[in-house]
């Protein structure tokens, strides 16, 4: 761990798998990481996050965990991770890892053991005999949508998962599973990272009772994450979601963790999501909660103008657009820019998805290409999780533009001439680093916001930074009507960093 923690980072987000292979093998590796971490010290983020990389048989893209304590060799070796931790050190980049505590894979040793009848082991999990009609022993639905409940025949019992079915829950409330849990974050603090992101917390318990969930009203219907078709957004999730203070679980996570550390995690409620997101924050648990309220308005002023209502903190509610579950924010012209100058602007912590600093747009995939569980499930209607996978393109001439030399594990389409843009002079990339170095010299990530407006499409926002000056933003999202705007010239502006978009123009002033 290196010595301060970080304030409101800048973090980049990098899904391993697709960020750079140095094997040949198609998939990305730790070497490929270690090979790219001066480009991301250059852009100028405080921290890069790892998406797991531990051993797992990828029936949900790495987080269906066979061993959390080890790294799975298609990534390399824990020599590989001791020396890419090494190198991001003396680059002055923290390193956060993704820990995915809510389920292991249905191929982790604890889960087999308990279907071959060992009772300690079971209840690591969460087992019930079917209705005396064999039916399963309440009406829980999984996120992904499918039943939360599978029949074991061994056990003669069903077991609970809250993705796949290759993801049991696990329970957080058994106590050796919580030294499990310690042991295994105090194993990787000792690989010297900074701190974690903590996979899908708002899933870690249940109430206990399991009495079913009731029917969601229209409005918790609508909030509820997940698409609308998705049986799981039509239960109000009273019984499988947190129970009565359930985020004061997250204090666990501080004690086994550390002040020291950085920790983060993730809120896939939508339900009451900032509300959720404060609770998670609080003193003595995380230091920030994201949830998937940004990316699905696309950070758009009525998006914001709700999360500010809600009462948010920024500095507890990163900002984030895109990520490895998200289809790409990026739509290849100015409204990339004016949303990325946007998240800069904005006070607290922002997490970057590999890639939206190039502008990259969503990949089409076939259905014979897509391998992620949830896509498939849905196709082609829904979230539309692994266009976002498809590996990054370094080099825009190479064949597999500097990913790899063998064959990607996802097609790669890239247009080349877009990609020279965005990496060129002046480009997307260069616009990142700009901003994000603004971001830091004006001390905006720590700003209190003193004003706001959310009005005609057009986000406005003046803050106050700590040594007392203040900055306005005015972001304006295509709605044409024109912003009233200071006299000054911007400090920094969208202008020609890509193809203009009607109505779309983003720009910060000094006050
Ligand atoms: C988180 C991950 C997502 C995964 C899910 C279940 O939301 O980001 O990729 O499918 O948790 O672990």
């Amino acid at each position: 761990m290196t010595k301060t923690k970080a304030r409101a980072p800048a973090i980049y987000q990098i899904y391993p798998r697709s960020f750079q292979d140095t094997t040949g093998s198609g998939i990305g590796d730790l070497p490929g990481i270690t090979s790219r971490l001066d480009y991301i010290a250059g852009l100028g983020v405080d921290a890069i996050w790892l998406s797991p990389i531990y051993v797992s048989p990828m029936m949900d893209g790495g987080y269906d965990i066979i061993d959390h304590t080890a790294i799975d060799d298609r990534y390399g070796t824990m020599e590989d991770f001791d020396a890419m931790v090494a190198r991001a050190h003396d680059l002055g980049l923290k390193v956060y890892m993704d820990q995915v505590l809510n389920h292991t894979s249905d191929e982790c040793p604890w889960f087999l053991e308990a279907i071959a009848g060992d009772e300690e082991k079971a209840d690591y999990y969460l087992w019930r005999d079917p209705k005396p009609d064999g039916t399963e022993p309440n009406n829980w639905f999984a996120q992904f949508g499918t039943r939360a409940w599978t029949y074991n025949h061994k056990r003669r019992q069903y077991y609970y998962h809250q993705f796949t079915k290759h993801q049991p829950a696990l329970n957080l409330r058994n106590p050796t599973v919580q030294d499990h849990i310690r042991t295994q974050i105090e194993g990787w603090l000792d690989h010297g990272v900074d701190g974690f992101r903590f996979d899908v917390v708002t899933a870690f318990l249940w109430d206990e009772s399991l009495k079913d969930n009731p029917v969601a009203s229209q409005e918790v219907h609508e909030k509820v994450a997940g698409e609308t078709f998705n049986p799981y957004t039509f239960q109000d999730h009273t019984y499988d979601m947190l129970p009565g203070d359930g985020a004061s679980y997250a204090a666990n996570l501080r004690k086994w963790a550390g002040e020291r550390a950085y920790l983060f995690g993730e809120n896939t409620s939508g339900n009451n999501s900032i509300e959720l997101c404060m609770d998670f924050s609080q003193e003595g648990r995380l230091d920030s909660t994201y949830s998937t309220d940004m990316p699905e308005g696309r950070g758009s002023p009525a998006t914001f103008g709700d999360i500010l209502s809600r009462g948010a903190d920024f500095q507890k509610l990163p900002g984030w657009l895109s990520s490895h579950d998200q289809p790409r924010h990026g739509r290849g012209d100015a409204s990339d820019a004016v949303l990325a100058l946007q998240m800069a602007f904005l006070p607290g912590p922002w997490i970057i998805y590999q890639g939206e600093e190039m502008g990259l747009t969503q990949p089409d995939l076939a259905h014979h290409e897509v391998t992620d569980p949830l896509d498939l499930l849905w196709w082609p209607d829904g979230p539309g999780r692994e266009g976002a996978r498809v590996p990054i393109p370094w080099d825009a001439d190479g064949e597999w533009y500097g990913f790899t030399d063998g064959c990607p594990w996802l097609p790669m389409r890239w247009d080349r001439d877009v990609l020279r843009r965005a990496q060129g002079k002046g480009g997307m990339v260069d616009f990142y680093r700009r901003i994000i170095g603004l971001r830091r010299d004006h001390g905006w990530a720590t700003a209190k916001i003193e004003d706001s407006s959310t009005q005609n499409d057009i986000f406005d926002l003046t803050v106050v930074t700590e040594d007392g000056t203040r900055y306005r933003g005015v972001f304006c999202h295509g709605s044409g009507v024109s912003a009233d705007t200071p006299e000054a010239p911007a400090l920094i502006c969208s202008d020609g960093v890509a193809p203009s978009a009607e109505g779309w123009w983003g720009g910060v002033w000094k006050l």
